[in-house]
Formats: C-alpha cells, structure tokens, sequence
C-alpha cells in the first residue's frame, strides 16, 4: 500500500482534463508527473517495492506502460519486453487481436523474447475497460510464460477492468483509484 503522502502528492501532480479526447471523458494528464524527478523516484520505488522477488521479466504496453515499466525493470534487474501496437515490431512477432468499442486491434511481442514458465509482470499507467491488459496477458500466456502480477499508476474502478483481469489469476496493484 503506497503512503499517503505518495498518494496525496500524485493527486495533486495528475491532470484531470475535461472532455478529451472527445466530449464525456475526462482525460488523467500524467505527464507532469515527469518534471519532478523524486516524485517518479517515488513512483518506481512504490512499483518496484510490489514485484520484488516476484517476476523474472516486465513487458510494458505502448506507449504510456514504457514510461514507468523500463524503470521497474531496471530497478529489480530484470529484462524489460515491449508490448507494442500492430506493425511496429520487426517480423518474427507474435500477435493478439482484440474487439475494441469500435472494430478492432492488436498487439505484439517480437519471438523469443518472452521465455518459457518465465513469471512476468504486465505494466501499464492505466486499467481503465481492461481490453488492452487482457489482449497482453493472453499474448504472454500464448508463449508458454506466466502472467503472475499486474501493475498500474491508475485504476478506475468504474469500468470494471480489474474482473477481466481475475481469471489469469495474477496479483493486481495500482496505486491510486
Ligand atoms: C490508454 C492507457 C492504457 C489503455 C487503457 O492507452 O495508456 O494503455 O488506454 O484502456 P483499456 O483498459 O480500456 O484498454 P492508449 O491506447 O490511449 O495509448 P497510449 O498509451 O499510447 O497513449
Ligand atoms: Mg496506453
């Protein structure tokens, strides 16, 4: 559980944006986060402090997860994996489709990069439907590895992605709701 002062300080430092990208969503600007060095400190040690002992890689989802995943990474001393959209990647990759509000995406990892009965940490800064986490854990589950723990900066309970995310049986941390 991060301290109330990490807490209090994030609260104050994330953005709430009214109607963007289109009218009803309010949109968390985290990028101030980064012109406080300590503070992002903070961030990872509270991140890294939760995956412990307890993953042997990080796959990070593009583009928002790499901001903080790389950082936890090097923080435990584990291999840092990018998870990222469509068409990016250099072949060989491995792929998963996933149903969007309108049509469809997906996401890759390049082969060979996520080893077998590894125990692998999905990051991202934000759990909002869970279609995007849950498109990664079964595109981790797909090479033969363990998704074991999620984490986020954010997760919005409205939206009900933390039950997509239970049947993968995997631990869930974010550290503000
Ligand atoms: C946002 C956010 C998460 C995802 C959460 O990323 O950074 O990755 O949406 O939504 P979900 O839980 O409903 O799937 P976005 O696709 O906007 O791209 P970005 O990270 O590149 O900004
Ligand atoms: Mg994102």
């Amino acid at each position: 559980m991060a301290s109330s002062e990490l807490i209090k300080k994030l609260n104050e430092t994330i953005e709430n944006v009214p109607d963007f990208p289109i009218p009803g969503i309010q949109f968390k600007d985290i990028s101030p986060i980064f012109l406080n060095p300590k503070l992002y400190e903070d961030v990872i040690a509270e991140l890294a402090a939760f995956s412990k002992g307890k993953i042997d890689a990080v796959c990070g989802i593009e583009s928002r997860g790499y901001l903080f995943g790389i950082a936890i990474a090097v923080a435990l001393e584990v291999p840092f994996i990018l998870i990222r959209k469509q068409g990016k990647l250099p072949p060989p990759v491995i792929s998963e489709k996933y149903d969007l509000e309108y049509g469809s995406a997906e996401i890759e990892t390049r082969e060979g990069q996520i080893k077998k009965g590894q125990r692998i940490l999905i990051h991202d800064d934000l759990l909002a439907t869970g279609g995007t986490t849950e498109a990664a854990a079964k595109l981790i589950e797909k090479q033969g590895a363990t998704v074991s723990q999620f984490s986020f900066l954010i997760g919005l309970k409205d939206l009900k992605g933390e039950e997509k995310l239970k049947r993968f049986g995997a631990e869930v941390y974010h550290i503000l709701e």
